[in-house]
């Protein structure tokens, strides 16, 4: 069985921050759809969609004549990405609640896609296992991860950056099973039985007083802070949360900065 391991919870800001996530993922997502061979005409599966950006992209690749099916064992998630296609007048997405790992999959699909979601698994070798249910011979399984490890980096140095990326790290390690899930693809596609995966990485960079990555290391925080506390990484109240996405705004643009985000890790492999 596949368990669901989500730790980040469904709240409203959560649901938010998920979206705000998908605008800076979404050409890295589309990059590894195109990778995998996704086209018009196709069915796909989104495993553990959330609020259904990978689904929405995926519908947009395969059009009116392909189909998607989107899952996620979370009833908010499932409500919010089904507005959310109904909005954006996708009616070839059918979204299900319920754990990948339960699921009983017809293997008629052309790719199983998963994002941000290996992390989360106590056992990701299960959930590739579980995709590669889903695909049909000669399909694709791919899945895009981020690495929850170290810090992120910045030229020059600035150390808001650097310190709210340890913590981020710091707080993630402290509460998802496998942080390092992307750094170990290979690995985890072979122990699933599967071929080995094409794999490339990509790291969102950024500066100037109008990048997005100081709101999305912000709002990231800010989902990650009441965990950061509990586990005394912080003490309750010593970071500004309101102020830190102009903090970071200001100590990037004062040195003329850039800065990267984490590690984006895509793979796919035939099946
Ligand atoms: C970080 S969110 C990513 C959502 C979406 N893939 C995206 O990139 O925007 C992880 C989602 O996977 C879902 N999830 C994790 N493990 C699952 C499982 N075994 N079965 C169904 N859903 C799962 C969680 O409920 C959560 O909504």
């Amino acid at each position: 069985m596949v368990e669901d391991a989500y730790v980040l919870g469904h709240s409203k800001q959560e649901l938010r921050r998920l979206i705000l996530q998908a605008e800076n993922l979404r050409p890295i997502t589309t990059r590894l759809l195109r990778d995998a061979g996704l086209e018009p005409g196709m069915r796909v599966v989104d495993l553990g969609c959330g609020v259904g950006d990978v689904a929405l992209l995926a519908a947009e690749i395969v059009g009116p004549t392909g189909t998607v099916i989107a899952i996620d064992r979370n009833t908010t998630a499932i409500i919010t990405a089904r507005a959310r296609a109904s909005a954006a007048g996708h009616a070839n997405i059918e979204f299900i609640e319920g754990n990948v790992g339960e699921f009983v999959a017809s293997g008629t699909c052309d790719l199983a896609i998963g994002r941000y979601v290996l992390v989360h698994q106590s056992d990701p070798v299960a959930l590739i296992r579980a995709a590669a249910t889903h695909v049909r011979p000669g399909g694709t399984v791919a899945f895009h991860e981020v690495f929850l490890v170290g810090t992120w980096w910045s030229y020059p140095l600035i150390g808001l950056w650097q310190q709210t990326s340890e913590l981020i790290n710091r707080a993630f390690g402290s509460v998802v099973t496998h942080p390092d899930a992307g750094t170990r693809m290979i690995e985890h596609f072979q122990n699933a039985g599967l071929p080995q995966p094409t794999l490339f990485s990509e790291t969102p960079v950024g500066g100037g007083p109008d990048s997005p990555l100081y709101r999305w290391a912000a709002e990231t925080l800010r989902t990650l802070l009441p965990r950061a506390e509990e586990v005394g990484l912080v003490r309750a109240g010593e970071i500004d949360i309101d102020s830190l996405e102009d903090r970071l705004r200001q100590g990037v643009t004062a040195v003329h900065g850039q800065i990267g985000f984490a590690h984006q890790h895509c793979g796919w492999a035939k099946i």
